[in-house]
Formats: structure tokens, sequence, C-alpha cells
């Protein structure tokens, strides 16, 4: 096990369109997830894509504690995604909060599909697919953007709602309500 450096914004590694892991079960990949998984225990966030410790490659890991959950959602134990594919199951888009390990003590509304379709391979090397929605779907919508070079604030819709974490605690603004044409997040 070893934690892992997290590559921050600025550096090109974040930019590149992930390659596909070839084999889900290879042992290097178990492993990999393994140091992913210490180095989100130690840096403290819900999810942490491949290329974010410098691992052009498509998996990521996340979980959704129960304090973060929609209500009437489940949270979700840490979870590994290898080879993402996610389908948006309506045209529904929210506005939420999320930061990222790599652009530290900041954090926006980002406009997400409420609901989503996500298959892939889980941490086990096995084929599955699931109907998830809320914020468990914007935490899958951020890590996969990860994986095509996407940073949250290239999905932001409204400046405004940019700020350091801290501050952004202090002041329970509302979030704005909106309906926007979204890239799709799948390409
Ligand atoms: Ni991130």
């Amino acid at each position: 096990m070893a934690i892992l450096k997290i590559a921050r914004m600025g550096h090109p590694v974040l930019l590149l369109r992930a390659a596909a892991v070839v084999d889900p079960k290879a042992p290097e990949i178990a492993q990999l997830i393994e140091n992913m998984a210490e180095t989100l225990e130690d840096a403290g966030g819900v999810g942490l894509a491949a290329p974010q410790v410098h691992e052009s490659l498509r998996l990521f890991i996340y979980k959704v504690p129960g304090a973060r959950a929609d209500e009437g959602e489940d949270e979700v134990p840490l979870s590994a995604v290898i080879n993402p594919e996610i389908t948006p199951l309506s045209d529904e888009i929210t506005m939420g909060w999320e930061g990222c390990l790599s652009i530290p003590g900041l954090r926006a509304a980002v406009p997400r599909y409420e609901r989503i379709r996500l298959s892939g391979y889980n941490a086990a090397g096995d084929a599955f697919a699931s109907e998830i929605s809320g914020f468990h779907a914007r935490v899958v919508q951020h890590e996969t953007d990860h994986l095509n070079g996407i940073l949250y604030p290239m999905r932001m819709s409204d400046f405004r709602y940019f700020g350091f974490t801290e501050e952004t605690m202090k002041y329970d603004f509302p979030l704005p309500k909106v309906q926007l044409q979204q890239e799709p997040v799948n390409e």
C-alpha cells in the first residue's frame, strides 16, 4: 500500500483522455485501486480518478457517505469503477456543490444529470450495471469526466457560484435552478 501524489489543476495529465483498462482483473489494477483507496482516505475526499494520481487509465474510486447522500438515497461504500460508461436517463439537470482533490480549497455549483445509468467493471473485475441518481450520480459524472480530461470548472454555467470552500460554507445561499443544454457526458 502506498499514498500516491495527487496531480493538481494545471498538470497536463488531467487534460488527457485516459486509456481503457485492457484487463480489469489484472493484479496491477487491483494494486492501483488499493493505493488509490489509501490516497483517498489520506486526502479525505469522496472520489479519486486514476489520472489524478498520474495514471492515465479509465478507472476511479468513490463513496457516498451517509451525510452526503441526498434524501431517500443510501450511502455507498468505497467502490471502484473500471471502464465506466454512463448514459443520462432523463433530461433533468440539477445544480450541486462539488470540490476536487486536484483543485484544493475551492468548490463550485455544477450542473449534472439527475439520473444516469452506470455500467463498467467493479474492483473484482466483474461487469455490472446500475441506475443511480442525486449526489451518487453527481460523483460518478465528476469522476468519469476526469477520464475524459474534463475538470468541473469546464462544466460550470455560473461563475458566481465558484469560491473558496471555507467562504462558501459560511453563506448558505440557494443554488440557481437551471435547465441547461449540456454536452453528452459519455464521449
Ligand atoms: Ni475531481
